[in-house]
């Protein structure tokens, strides 16, 4: 026994086996029980699927970057809460395809940044960070004020997600899943979009998050 620490230690082709193996059981006993948790796989109640200026305005943010600066998940820890408000819960995000959780914090998180500030103060923060918070070095993006959206995709997006969510939307009472979109949303989800600017896409976006858990 004395010596096999050392053996395992000393020859790297159990070094590595015996790391494989330690790593394997914790992933698994931490990631499998996730796969079966209600808590996990279904909304939370007051969940709304993004309308159709919205997802334009989430794809935005994505082709933007804004996540490399910006987290959307608030931790269970009194300094977040008090700061943000309610953690971040699963259940607020079994939509989201891929989630938008970010890991670094240049800037303040956004979980719940809807409605605390007004549509203009975003356009002007967007637009010119330093108008509103002279101490910013957020970068400006002066140009979503000038793209507007032709709305060619975006049925295709809703439709998308009816997909991606098809196992996880809410139910109804004989427990069959409802879809996030009707078919009438779909077809109307171009022109929902089309003439809106960029910068009108984001900001109800913006918005609209946080508002499923107060
Ligand atoms: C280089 C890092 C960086 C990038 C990229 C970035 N931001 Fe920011 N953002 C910041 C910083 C720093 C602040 C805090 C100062 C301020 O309010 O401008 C901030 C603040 C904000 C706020 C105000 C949040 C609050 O609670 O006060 C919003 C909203 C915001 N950013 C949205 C965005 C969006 C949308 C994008 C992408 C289009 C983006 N940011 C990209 C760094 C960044």
């Amino acid at each position: 026994m004395k010596n096999s620490h050392e053996k395992v230690e000393k020859h790297v082709g159990w070094f590595f086996l015996v790391t494989v193996l330690a790593i394997s059981i914790g992933g698994l006993v931490e990631i499998t029980p996730l796969f079966f948790q209600k808590e996990t796989t279904v909304p939370v109640d007051n969940l709304k699927p993004y309308t159709a200026l919205q997802m334009e305005g989430r794809d935005i943010y994505i082709r933007e970057g804004c996540s490399n600066c910006h987290s959307q998940m608030i931790r269970p820890f009194r300094a977040e809460t008090e700061r943000y408000g309610h953690y971040s819960v699963a259940g607020e995000h079994v939509w989201e395809h891929p989630f938008l959780w970010g890991s670094k914090r240049t800037g303040p998180d956004l979980a719940r940044v809807g409605g605390r500030y007004s549509d203009d103060w975003h356009i002007a923060h967007l637009t010119d960070p330093r108008s509103v918070v002279p101490e910013s070095n957020m970068p400006a993006y002066r140009w979503l004020n000038e793209n507007v959206l032709d709305g060619e995709l975006t049925g295709k997006k809703l439709e998308t997600f009816n997909w991606l969510t098809r196992n996880r939307s809410h139910k109804d009472e004989q427990g069959n899943s409802i879809p996030l979109y009707t078919q009438a949303e779909i077809d109307g989800a171009k022109d929902a979009v089309k003439g809106k600017t960029e910068m009108e896409a984001l900001v109800a976006y913006l918005q609209s998050l946080g508002h499923a858990l107060k």
